[in-house]
């Protein structure tokens, strides 16, 4: 597993060099528009391709789940790869946005790493054996108050009736926590509730590169992530809420009287 995991380190570390190098000359960027508020520019195509190919000269049989070449191969080891989570901040210059790169074997996520260029921080995981930031254990906050946490989201943009869902539930976190933050790059959202600089999180409408690594990472510090609602299968419906345990049923306690 080592093995595994030292290469996602080192091609993450190419993803996250290749948004650097970009970074100084970002608003001469080209950006090209993939729905409404989704863009892409070449660099996540470049970042993409630097981190499948640094994964590939070691293992050449592996498959990819990429953002954004999408599914490349079978077989029982698939990379799921962000290779720029966080691309509207991006391309503002905004310094906050990470590499994600999580392997499934068979199925199960094996291995994770978020990688923040910015604070040159890395982010890991094996299943069992815990969390780690830069090579130190990491965990999960203990609060347990709701009125004494920091809880991170995400907007949602996609649909109004979404909207009018999440400003609901906006409004009952404002009430009840000691504050919010939209930071813009899910991955280390979720890097960060590992860590305990959050201690939740909710998002609606999230994609497997997302949350692969991140949620491998939050379990692996001692963390919980699911549905908003159930025991569905966040991966499918892209509805997350994460924390630490007391919080995360706090949390869940508060959102779900206002689903529709
Ligand atoms: C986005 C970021 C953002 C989240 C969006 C994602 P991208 O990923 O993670 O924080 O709110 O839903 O799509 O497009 O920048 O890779
Ligand atoms: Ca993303
Ligand atoms: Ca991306």
């Amino acid at each position: 597993m080592q093995a595994l995991l030292n290469t996602a380190v080192k091609a993450a570390r190419k993803g996250g060099e290749t948004a650097m190098r970009h970074l100084q000359h970002v608003h001469q960027l080209k950006v090209h528009t993939k729905q409404p508020r989704d863009f892409v520019t070449k660099v996540d195509l470049e970042a993409e391709a630097a981190i499948i190919d640094s994964i590939r000269e070691r293992y050449p049989d592996h498959a990819f789940l990429a953002e954004e070449g999408g599914q490349q191969g079978d077989g029982e080891y698939v990379w799921v790869i962000d290779p720029l989570d966080g691309t509207t901040n991006f391309i503002h210059g905004f310094p906050i946005f990470a590499v994600s790169i999580a392997l499934r074997i068979k199925g199960r996520l094996t291995v994770a790493v978020i990688y923040d260029p910015n604070r040159q921080e890395i982010f890991t995981a094996i299943r069992g054996q815990g969390a780690q930031v830069d090579g130190h254990r990491i965990r999960v906050s203990n609060r347990r108050d709701l009125r004494d946490t920091l809880i991170g989201t995400g907007f949602p943009y996609r649909s109004k009736e979404i909207i009018q869902t999440y400003t609901k539930m906006l409004a009952s976190v404002l009430e009840n926590t000691a504050g919010i933050r939209r930071p813009g790059a899910a991955a280390l959202d979720l890097a960060y509730v590992a860590a305990g600089r959050l201690d939740g999180f909710w998002e609606f409408g999230l994609q497997e590169w997302d949350i692969a690594a991140g949620s491998l990472i939050v379990r692996e510090a001692g963390g919980l992530i699911s549905e908003l609602q159930g025991d569905g299968d966040y991966f499918r419906s892209g509805n997350i809420v994460v924390g630490n345990p007391k919080i995360h049923d706090a949390l869940r306690k508060l959102l779900i009287p206002h689903l529709p």
